[in-house]
């Protein structure tokens, strides 16, 4: 079948090859809803304008509602020959209601129409992203609650560094979130641009009504210039690079569920059923989809690089390199969006192993600092108690005991200052309480940066 929607001017058929290689349909078609959904603002449009007859206003949107019926039912011819979801769609409109199908395309141009798809079509995911990511930091929020007071070491250069709570730690995670959400959402004012009307460049001589196009399909405004209307894909690089930023943060969560699902750590439990085994050792239970989402920031940091280099200097105004826009943005919204339900569903099954997480502090000397800060309020230059409590760690060490595990008499050999009071500040627990401000890693600051998580999440 040859294509006969431009062929006007052509002499010879398109070559076999070059018509399959030219091709979009086969990923194109994902967008088929919002083709329809734009080719019927566009219809009413020119009606309102007084470019088509409500009639055949009415048989165009009538014959697309039946096509999109025709599709969802998996009835629809797809074509190759008629190379995108766009003509693919007009030539089936044509083929039901005549003639009247050939109108639809008036004032427009598959250039405005294709840059309109994609942004309807990445509202629509990034409406779903949205959610998915909502309900991951809802997970985060409940439970940090819940771990508030639940003691683990914190970590510098992965070094036992200083006791922290684990609801502390979620809530780390559940920042890198809110920070995504909102780039999600910023990315999305300028998604939500309207660029049809653009025609193929410059334009159109018909009397069209942008505002009302706009209005009908749900944009915050048109696209102000006609060629960059149709050329630039900025919006779409923009959300690629949130999307490798949130992947990244994903990462990060992933690397140390990984490592504190091991047995060296044994931080946490898995639920087996966000795991898998191995073919070959019966023991085996790995973390699988922390591993996965991992490595899946490779292939969005990928995607990412792609559209920035399909974009780079590509003169004004649609280039046919633009057809490499979509399958690099429908993976990226896939793997976000396959990541964000994964981890919101894995995330409030975290099973902490509360008592492990509590030894593992107690044993790496974590409260060092806050003896060092003790002999300070004893009026120690924080120098010189820095120095002393390097030292009594380092008598630690040899004793293999840890600050806690020291007699009175046997820490005020470093130090006279030191008396009874010091085993207060000892205790894990009076060191992440002692951290109590904003931002501090105290239980009860742990609750209200919950509270304060809950407003933002709603807002
Ligand atoms: N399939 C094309 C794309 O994805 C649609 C626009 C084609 N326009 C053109 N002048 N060939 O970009």
């Amino acid at each position: 079948q040859q294509n006969k929607l431009w062929g006007g001017r052509f002499s010879e058929s398109t070559d076999a090859f070059v018509q399959e290689f030219t091709a979009s349909v086969g990923f194109d078609r994902r967008m088929y809803r919002q083709d329809i959904q734009g080719s019927q603002a566009h219809a009413t449009m020119l009606a309102e304008a007084g470019v088509l007859t409500n009639d055949e206003r009415d048989a165009i949107i009538q014959g697309l509602d039946e096509i999109r019926a025709e599709i969802e039912a998996g009835e629809f011819q797809w074509s190759v020959a008629l190379e995108d979801v766009h003509m693919n769609i007009e030539a089936r409109l044509t083929d039901k209601i005549g003639i009247t199908g050939k109108k639809l395309h008036t004032g427009r141009s598959r250039n405005d129409q294709v840059a309109t798809d994609i942004r309807l079509w990445l509202r629509d995911e990034i409406e779903l992203i949205d959610g998915e990511m909502t309900r991951l930091m809802t997970g985060l929020l409940d439970l940090a609650e819940r771990e508030a007071a639940t003691i683990m070491p914190g970590f510098t250069h992965l070094q036992t560094a200083q006791p922290v709570t684990f609801g502390h730690h979620l809530l780390a995670w559940f920042e890198m979130l809110k920070r995504d959400r909102e780039r999600l959402r910023d990315c999305r004012k300028r998604v939500n641009r309207m660029p049809l009307g653009a025609a193929a460049l410059a334009g159109t001589t018909y009397p069209i009504i942008r505002e009302r196009t706009c209005e009908l399909l749900g944009f915050d405004g048109v696209c102000e210039n006609s060629l960059d209307a149709v050329s630039d894909r900025d919006f779409a690089i923009e959300f690629c690079a949130l999307t490798a930023l949130c992947v990244t943060h994903l990462s990060r969560i992933s690397e140390e569920l990984v490592l504190w699902t091991s047995a060296q750590f044994n931080f946490i439990d898995l639920p087996d059923r966000f795991c898998t085994g191995s073919s070959i050792m019966p023991q085996k239970k790995n973390p699988d989809v922390p591993e996965l989402v991992r490595g899946k920031t490779g292939r969005v940091n990928g995607h990412l690089i792609a559209l920035l280099t399909l974009m780079k200097s590509q003169p004004l105004a649609y280039n046919k390199d633009n057809q490499e826009d979509k399958e690099p943005l429908y993976d990226a919204v896939d793997t976000l969006a396959g990541c964000l339900r994964a981890f919101a569903d894995m995330i409030p099954a975290l099973e902490p192993n509360r008592e492990v997480m509590r030894e593992a502090a107690r044993r790496g000397f974590a409260t060092a600092t806050d003896l060092a800060d003790y002999l300070v309020r004893k009026g120690i230059a924080f120098r010189d108690s820095h120095e002393i409590v390097g030292k009594a760690v380092a008598h630690g060490v040899d004793q293999k005991k840890d600050l806690s595990d020291m007699s009175l008499s046997e820490l005020r050999q470093f130090s006279d200052q030191i008396d009874e009071d010091v085993f207060e500040v000892l205790t894990l627990e009076g060191s992440v309480s002692a951290r109590n401000h904003i931002g501090g890693t105290a239980p009860d600051q742990v609750r209200a940066a919950v509270a304060r998580g809950r407003d933002a999440i709603s807002g």
